[in-house]
């Protein structure tokens, strides 16, 4: 039987992952990842080199961030790893996930982006910090940036898309929340996807992501043995005051 809606993975990275750079091109990508790049700089007690990144995805953040460190990309699905393979040839790729994965070696930051959001328990997100932990080394860095915290949760909607050499999409993603009670809100995705001219199709996708208080996210962070931070996200592409980020320091 087929799984519930709620509980399936996205289908963008799965059937639909050679859609994904049509969605999120890398140059959107540049001003974000270079705020991330200074922080990961500032926290680390000596420069940093290697950096992990969990839940990598099409490997967009990477494509800007590899150009300081030496990258290690895990992401849990197969698809997306193909897509930032062929974008970051040079950088290492390893299917895992971030709950889980454990590469016996330590790294002088690690980086967990959007992909963060997709941990809808607060087990999860402890196994994700600690594994975190476990792979940053002393005097190193995590930063997490998840997508909303519940403290600046509001429901959104968002549209975009581009024109390839040979399809296009467009799309729509709608942000709700259909029971602010529990730990997950929904994005609702339409993709509009058109091959060699001829007729769009639409196809509709379901994400579900975790929500967590500001005072949970660094008592997980603490309890897995980092000495965390909040800090606002400022760039020009996101509105003032809506996006916290973690910078989780390992003593
Ligand atoms: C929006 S994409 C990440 C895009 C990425 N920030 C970039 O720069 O291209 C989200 C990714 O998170 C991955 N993901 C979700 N949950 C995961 C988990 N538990 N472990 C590893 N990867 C996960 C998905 O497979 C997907 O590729």
């Amino acid at each position: 039987m087929a799984d519930a809606p709620t509980t399936r993975a996205p289908r963008l990275y799965d059937d639909l992952a050679a859609w994904w750079p049509l969605l999120s091109a890398p140059v959107h990508y540049l001003e974000e990842a270079h705020v991330y790049r200074s922080l990961i700089l500032e926290a680390c007690a000596t420069p940093p080199r290697t950096l992990l990144e969990l839940g990598s995805g099409g490997g967009n953040n990477a494509s800007h961030l590899k150009l300081d460190f030496t990258m290690t990309l895990v992401d849990r699905a197969p698809a997306m790893l193909e897509v930032s393979r062929a974008l970051n040839p040079e950088c290492e790729h390893v299917l895992g996930d971030m709950r889980d994965v454990r590469l016996g070696r330590v790294f002088d930051a690690v980086f967990a982006h959007d992909a963060i959001t997709y941990l809808t328990t607060l087990d999860d997100l402890a196994r994700a910090a600690e594994t975190a932990f476990v792979h940053c080394r002393p005097g190193g860095v995590a930063l997490f940036a998840p997508d909303a915290i519940r403290e600046l949760f509001r429901e959104i909607t968002h549209c975009g898309g581009r024109d390839g050499e040979t399809r296009s999409l467009r799309y729509l993603q709608w942000i709700w929340d259909p029971d602010p009670t529990d730990t997950t809100y929904l994005a609702d995705f339409a993709y509009v996807l058109r091959e060699g001219g001829g007729e769009p199709r639409v196809e509709h996708d379901r994400h579900v992501f975790g929500l967590f208080s500001r005072a949970e996210w660094l008592q997980v962070l603490r309890d897995a043995g980092f000495v965390p931070r909040v800090v606002p996200l400022v760039h020009s592409e996101v509105e003032a005051g809506t996006i916290e980020l973690f910078v989780a320091s390992k003593p």
